[in-house]
């Protein structure tokens, strides 16, 4: 949105619900009647709906539910994330764009946010189904100052902010299974996939996408998810405003990477512990290299699962696709072949 375009929006919004004569308009912009009635038409396009009235002026009726930068910078209380941000409409997938900003060293805190993904990547090489408007589809550029082995906990953290913000906007308690899933109702809500950068003695930067099925009906999963996966507004039962959502993941994780650069881990990994599904429970735990089964003792300090099996050996994971398997009778453990 041009800057002409974006001041009109913040004096109408700001007005709202009071009418913004056309004058005050022109003065404000330093254009013409002709020039305004051209910008507020293509607010009107861009789905702003605005009311013109002879003698009055104009007035802001209803915001487009839309993730548009000037929807997200409206009362979002950082200082730093999602205060730079790269919108599409349409994009293959988000992660890929912000992996090509950072690496042209776009700051830290840089958010790109697409309405739909058309390659929508999930972990372990599978897809994510992102359908326009249907979700928050975003991924954050972050710079903190780490060594790479001290970057694995910032998906866990993100679970974290993901979870309040859930609970801050909707009242809808989700839990976290091991890494980072985030479900509802036993189905997945949310998904985190984080990439990294880094040289041996620093990372240069961390990519977190999320992405946080919001108002997607039931039926519209692909069949082969439907049993899988959930939206907030098939737990909930009504839709949710995507970017309130947006912005309080915003807030949360700001605020949870300051506190864990000066605090440590300790008070989120608490955190993350209580809402945690895992802890307990049976699992199978599959990697690239095996599947191992036990109880899913402890998550230690940098988010590592522990898992022990029947003879009491444990087995630290720090990756892998975790299976609750409370109703899987024989408990195994073998490499695969
Ligand atoms: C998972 O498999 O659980 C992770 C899913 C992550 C999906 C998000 S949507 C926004 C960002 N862009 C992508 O291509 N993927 C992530």
């Amino acid at each position: 949105m041009d800057n002409l375009k974006s001041h009109l929006l913040g004096l109408l919004r700001t007005r709202s619900p009071e009418y913004v004569s056309s004058e005050q308009v022109c003065k404000s912009l330093g254009v013409t009647r002709a020039a305004v009635w051209k910008h507020v038409q293509s607010l009107r396009a861009a789905g702003y709906e605005i009311e013109a009235l002879p003698h009055h002026g104009y007035r802001l009726l209803t915001v487009p539910d839309r993730l548009y930068p000037e929807e997200i910078a409206w009362g979002l209380k950082t200082a730093v994330y999602g205060r730079e941000v790269h919108y599409f409409n349409r994009v293959e997938s988000t992660n890929a764009v912000a992996r090509e900003l950072a690496g042209r060293g776009a700051p830290d805190g840089t958010l790109v946010v697409g309405e739909e993904q058309t390659g929508g990547r999930g972990r372990l090489a599978r897809g994510w189904f992102s359908p326009a408007g249907g979700g928050v589809w975003c991924s954050l550029i972050i710079r903190p100052p780490l060594l790479p082995s001290e970057v694995a906990p910032v998906t866990l953290l993100c679970a974290v902010a993901v979870r309040r913000a859930i609970r801050q906007v909707t009242g809808l308690d989700v839990q976290i299974k091991w890494p980072n899933d985030l479900l509802l109702e036993g189905r997945k809500v949310c998904g985190i996939l984080t990439e990294m950068s880094a040289e041996i003695e620093k990372v240069n930067y961390i990519i977190i996408g999320m992405g946080l099925n919001v108002n997607i009906q039931p039926d519209h999963f692909p069949a082969e998810l439907r049993d899988r996966a959930t939206s907030l507004l098939a737990g909930g039962g009504r839709e949710y405003s995507r970017c309130r959502l947006l912005q309080c993941y915003l807030e949360q994780m700001e605020e949870l990477v300051a506190r864990w650069m000066k605090d440590g881990l300790e008070d989120i990994l608490a955190e993350w512990k209580q809402h945690c599904l895992t802890l307990g429970r049976q699992v199978v735990v599959s990697t690239v290299r095996e599947q191992f089964a036990g109880v899913a003792v402890d998550v230690g300090s940098q988010g590592e699962l522990v898992v022990e099996d029947r003879q009491g050996v444990c087995r630290t994971f720090w990756a892998g696709e975790v299976t609750l398997a409370d109703n899987l009778p024989p408990l195994f453990s073998q490499v695969a072949p």
